[in-house]
């Protein structure tokens, strides 16, 4: 395990790409910090953490992905071959504003930054005593202020691990699948978000229960989503993401989804993009032109 560097004064920017002038100061916007989680492994939380990371990167959006999963799958699928900080570092020092000398470029250009994870973080699903679902969220401070959008990826557990990045985050999407478990494994998972939001972290909100690897053709499948529009109602995201060769491809190449170019890749980019509308703040109404001419003449 490495130590991080104490540098308060200089991590404000050092994530920030040189020659994009200053880092935003943007102090009245809210950052959107989403944690993807879910009850049962292999459903799809890398894959959603990865796709809208992935439509972020197409929208030229600064975004920062953390890891917090030891298979450390999204840390190889944004192509980092090497961390000398890790997610496992940040929760073990939890320094207020440690966090962002775990910072790294990923594969996917300037503006999709990483935490990455490692095996280890392992150690860190079990319970550090008082306080210790906060670690995460003290380690970044402001950090979040420096991006359009933070993504979280949790471990196939609703322990330690995911306690932290619940308490870091202001959003929650639960991924699902349509089966004969998920309406009840969607519901634990839910609870977990209620309950961190009613012991320590009350702007946590869950945003969308993202059900995954949908068939439409598929009896079970149609009649498990209609399980879970009965069970959760408008929380379920409206458009399924639908089984797609292209995703794992893109995932193995260490590329954004966006980028690919296979059947049903652009559909299920499609399927992100509206995601990622859901969970940004809408733009600024746009201000009315001012008539200077009428002020002058
Ligand atoms: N819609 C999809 N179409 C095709 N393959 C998919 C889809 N969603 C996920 N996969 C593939 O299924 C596997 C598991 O998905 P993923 O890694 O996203 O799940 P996870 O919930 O993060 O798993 P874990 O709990 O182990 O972290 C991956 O190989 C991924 O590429
Ligand atoms: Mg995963």
């Amino acid at each position: 395990m490495s130590r991080l560097r104490t540098s308060p004064a200089s991590s404000a920017s050092a994530s920030w790409p040189v020659g994009r002038g200053r880092p935003p100061t943007c102090e009245t916007v809210a950052v959107t910090v989403v944690a993807v989680l879910s009850m049962k492994g292999g459903v799809g939380k890398t894959t959603a953490s990865l796709g809208l990371a992935s439509a972020a990167w197409h929208r030229k959006l600064r975004t920062l992905v953390i890891d917090l999963d030891p298979q450390a799958n999204a840390t190889m699928s944004l192509d980092i071959r090497s961390a000398p900080f890790t997610s496992n570092d940040v929760l073990s020092d939890a320094r207020p504003g440690v966090a962002v000398d775990a910072v790294l470029a990923s594969g996917w250009g300037d503006n999709v930054k990483v935490i990455a994870a490692e095996r280890s973080l392992e150690n860190r699903s079990v319970e550090l005593g008082r306080n210790s679902a906060q670690r995460l969220r003290t380690a970044l401070a402001t950090a979040p202020r420096h991006y359009d959008l933070v993504v979280i990826d949790c471990p196939p557990s609703l322990g330690e691990l995911t306690r932290n990045a619940l308490t870091a985050a202001n959003q929650a999407i639960v991924v699902t699948e349509p089966t004969m478990y998920s309406v009840r494994g969607a519901a634990e998972a839910l609870e977990a978000v209620d309950i961190v939001r009613n012991t320590s972290n009350p702007t946590l909100r869950t945003t969308a229960l993202l059900v995954n690897r949908y068939r439409p053709e598929d009896r079970d499948h149609r009649l498990h989503l209609s399980e879970l529009h009965q069970a959760h109602g408008e929380l379920v995201f409206a458009k399924p993401l639908a089984d797609c060769q292209g995703i794992p491809h893109a995932q193995r190449a260490g590329a954004p989804l966006h980028s690919w170019n296979s059947p049903g890749s652009r559909e299920a980019a499609e399927t992100f993009d509206d995601l990622l509308d859901f969970i940004l703040p809408p733009p600024p109404p746009e201000q009315p032109m001012i008539n200077i001419r009428r002020f002058f003449t």
